[in-house]
């Protein structure tokens, strides 16, 4: 039996749980990677290849990572420790803890820079700049953003503090209090701009540009993407599943919350392409045209049609409060780690790791400007940064994840952690995570490295 420590704390029910987790696989991953990355990956052949990637490799690797957290109860490199003890097993295994706590903090780095550009785009909605934008003036409005490092600081400093005040309340208090309010939110706003969009856009081609699979688009690149891709967006093989796993109640099923939370996720991909591009297409715009899409592309539209500051308005804040039921996620690994292992107030841990995430973060902020030509590999601070913790870290993290549940942990304490399974469901995720994940995760690699020395 897996020990439960007093002053480990526990969602207070299964629904705030889900709420957790979906605000943590819910984020900038969803609605500003998932349509541009659609978008280059030619659309709907490179969504049906995410979509089998979310269900065959994702989900069994989120049970498999909610599994460990709940057993090990505590924050990921002790909980792995922990359980790998409890399975007779060697104690290396907790590396696979230490580089969620590691990898977690690194995307909180730059992701929070990332959620700062749509705060800066909320303040341009409000003071009314992106009323005037046009084709030609988009993107200098964009990099003018990108070129001021102390504009982009500012928001980044803002994000993390909103992250650290969260965290530092905790749990329930902290965690629950704001996907409580925030979820539902997002929810509506989403709604709302979709029916906008369909309505006011071409609703047909958005659908067509998503839905129908042209293969000739798949290229071995496209696959990793969307296989990187899907990591990032269900926030796997980093520690963030791993540690809301361990303030998961018992009796809670594992597989079934896994399934609830991947299909979640995914609605919400579909349901923002599905406010995004029926926009792009109805101006006219580039639906290849990369990480500026909703940034430099989207504002284009927002300028063009009616009410279009107000649509822009919610936009943004949508995309903040996606965004930030998303850091919560990347800060706790570290912040309970603090705090469990080395006994600093929760307070003072968040308050140390938000200082560390923002110092860090400033090389993601000056990637854009004033070291854009400081170069490791032709990447700059922020691609390496992005690189290394998607396609290497997650994956690998996703790798170890399959190994140690599928084959360091006994079968009957893992099936014991799935009990609430039929035995049928419980081969088939046990199948998916022992053998076919670890393949298509080697496979990756594989072909990761064949990127790396080919360029
Ligand atoms: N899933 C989030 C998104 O789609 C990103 C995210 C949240 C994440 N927590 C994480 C990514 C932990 C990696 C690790 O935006």
């Amino acid at each position: 039996m897996a020990r439960v420590s007093s002053d480990h704390e526990h969602f207070s029910s299964r629904w705030t749980f889900i709420l957790a987790a979906v605000g943590s696989a819910v984020g900038l991953g969803n609605i500003w990677k998932f349509p541009y990355e659609a978008g280059q990956g030619g659309g709907g052949a490179f969504v049906l290849v995410y979509l089998g990637f979310v269900f065959l490799i994702g989900v069994p690797v989120m049970i498999g990572e909610l599994a460990i957290g709940r057993r090990g109860q505590s924050s990921p490199p002790i909980a792995v420790a922990n359980l790998a003890f409890e399975e007779g097993r060697s104690v290396f295994w907790s590396i696979l803890g230490w580089m969620g706590v590691l990898g977690a903090f690194l995307v909180l780095s730059f992701y929070s820079v990332i959620a700062g550009w749509t705060l800066d785009y909320i303040f341009k909605t409000v003071i009314g700049v992106t009323g005037q934008v046009t084709a030609e003036t988009s993107g200098e409005v964009f990099g003018g953003l990108l070129a001021s490092w102390e504009r982009m600081a500012a928001w980044h400093f803002l994000f993390i503090a909103m992250t650290v005040f969260i965290i530092a309340r905790g749990v329930t208090s902290g965690i629950e209090q704001a996907v409580t309010y925030l979820m539902p939110a997002l929810f509506v706003l989403l709604i709302i701009l979709v029916a906008y969009a369909l309505v006011a856009g071409e609703a047909r081609q958005a659908m067509l540009f998503l839905f129908q699979p042209d293969f000739s688009k798949l290229t071995p690149n496209v696959v990793i993407q969307a296989l990187g891709q899907a990591f990032f967006s269900l926030s796997l093989g980093l520690g963030a599943v791993m540690i809301y796993g361990s303030y998961l109640p018992k009796s809670v099923s594992i597989p079934r919350s896994a399934v609830i939370i991947g299909a979640a996720d995914t609605v919400v991909a579909l349901l923002a392409g599905l406010a995004i591009f029926p926009l792009v297409f109805a101006y006219n715009l580039d639906v290849g045209s990369g990480p500026g899409l909703i940034f430099e592309t989207l504002p284009i539209a927002f300028a063009q049609m009616p009410g279009g500051s107000i649509f822009g308005f919610l936009f943004f804040t949508l995309l903040t409060v996606a965004a930030i039921t998303s850091s919560i996620s990347m800060m706790e690994p570290m912040v309970s780690y603090l705090q469990e292992r080395h006994y600093v107030k929760r307070v003072k841990a968040a308050i140390g790791v938000g200082i560390a995430a923002f110092v860090f973060g400033l090389g993601t902020v000056f990637s854009f400007n004033i070291w854009a030509d400081v170069k490791l590999f032709d990447r700059t601070f922020f691609d390496t940064l992005d690189f290394v913790t998607n396609n290497l870290l997650m994956p690998l993290g996703g790798l170890l994840v399959a190994l140690f549940v599928g084959w360091a942990m006994r079968f009957a304490s893992v099936r014991e952690e799935l009990s609430s399974v039929s035995d049928g469901f419980f081969a088939r995720i046990y199948g998916l995570l022992s053998v076919v994940c670890p393949i298509a995760l080697v496979l990756v690699f594989l072909n990761v490295a064949g990127l790396l020395s080919f360029g």
